[in-house]
């Protein structure tokens, strides 16, 4: 590189930078075609691969010798491309901007951007580039925004009306339990079985505006440093109690040697209950609702808890839904489990994931564990 930094100065002015310039383009364009989240493909006058980049390659998994030199559509053909992201229209100097094209291989969805633009030698259009970016993260950003816009929004709503709508509800509740008593001493059972039917809507309406009320304002957070099993062990019995009504198997894999984390017990009581209930829930008939504590934390120093069950799964379709307020595909459901839960975990620092499939759904819960230095 040195010696030939030093020929460009040997040589007369003029020369001497054109010669720098070939120098450093070439460079560039080497090390460009090696990025790895911007890609380039490069076209001659017959739509002809010239060049194509590592970052392309990899992401369609092809390979870059068996690609040059192919008219690029024949190289969409190879990897079933359908709709082909651009046609030769582009030799015509209808150039674009920011077309989006969505690709998966092995399970990884791609986000890309694309850029097509002319190459001109004499005035004359001579070839063309597509410039790919990878915006998969931009975009996956950009849902986290919207999702947590929407929180915020429905939290508002929340806020404001929850509260209005439990102190009546409390009052109608208590006048309930009264006339349900006299009904029962006058022995009017039909009535009362009226009256039992209405307390139980109002649970229904009051467990409603809990998860409301929990939405919309994180509620002060009573930490203590607890280990998983003990908060599990608290819950276990209610969870055994419906899933023994619902002809389900429940196992449970403590880990007894699992490190205290700092969290809200009844916080974090309501998540797996949640979860319990949504994976006995998606067991009609019965099945296994396994409930196992990961022994070792992870790389981030967090500690899992997957719940999986043997139900139906959830469509690929529905997966990225789930956690969104008010999805249900239950005619009872309200759609708020999952987002309170989501909720509380993260305002304890971690995170919930879901995977599934047609023979059932897992979910992870990941929590930071207490360290040594925090105590
Ligand atoms: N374990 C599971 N198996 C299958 N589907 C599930 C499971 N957990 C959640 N879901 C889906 O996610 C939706 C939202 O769940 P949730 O937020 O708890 O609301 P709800 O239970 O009131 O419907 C459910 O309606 C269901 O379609
Ligand atoms: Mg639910």
């Amino acid at each position: 590189m040195k010696d030939e930094l030093t020929l460009f100065s040997d040589s007369g002015e003029n020369d001497s930078y054109q010669l720098k310039q070939k120098f450093y383009m070439q460079q560039f364009a080497n090390r460009f075609l090696e990025l790895e989240g911007t890609g380039v493909l490069i076209l001659d006058s017959e739509f002809r691969i010239v060049e194509i980049s590592e970052m392309i390659c990899t992401i369609f998994g092809c390979d870059r010798m068996s690609m040059v030199e192919k008219p690029v559509e024949e190289c969409f053909e190879l990897l079933s491309l359908k709709p082909p992201p651009f046609d030769r229209t582009l030799l015509d100097g209808i150039t674009f901007r920011n077309r989006l094209l969505n690709w998966t291989l092995h399970n990884h969805t791609h986000e890309l951007m694309l850029d097509g633009e002319v190459l001109e030698y004499n005035g004359v259009i001579a070839g063309a580039f597509i410039l790919f970016r990878d915006v998969s993260h931009l975009i996956m950003l950009e849902e986290q925004i919207r999702r947590s816009d929407r929180l915020k929004t429905i939290g508002q709503i929340a806020a404001g009306t929850a509260h209005e709508i439990r102190n009546p509800l409390t009052a109608i509740k208590g006048f309930m339990q009264l006339l349900s008593k006299t009904l029962a001493e006058r022995d009017m059972s039909k009535e009362q079985e009226y009256v039992g039917i209405v307390l139980s809507e109002i649970e229904r309406v009051n467990d409603l505006v809990s998860d409301f009320l929990l939405l919309s304002k994180p509620k002060k957070m009573k930490r203590m440093a607890i280990r998983i099993d003990v908060v599990l062990q608290e819950i276990l019995p209610i969870i055994r109690n419906e899933a023994h009504l619902h002809n389900v198997i429940i196992q449970y894999y403590p880990n007894q040697e699992s490190l205290p984390i700092l969290v809200d017990k009844e916080l974090l009581k309501q998540v797996f209950l949640n979860l319990g209930k949504n994976a006995i829930e998606a067991m009609e008939g019965g099945g296994t609702l396994i409930i196992r504590e990961q022994s070792q934390p992870d790389q981030a120093g967090k500690i899992a808890v997957e719940i999986s069950d043997t139900g139906m799964g959830i469509p690929a379709s529905e997966l990225e839904k789930v956690f969104d307020p008010f999805f249900t595909t239950k005619p009872q459901g309200t759609g708020l489990g999952l987002s309170v839960c989501q909720r509380i975990v993260h305002d304890l620092g971690g995170s919930i994931e879901v995977a599934s499939d047609k023979n059932g759904s897992r979910f992870t819960v990941r929590l930071p564990y207490q360290r040594r230095d925090m105590e």
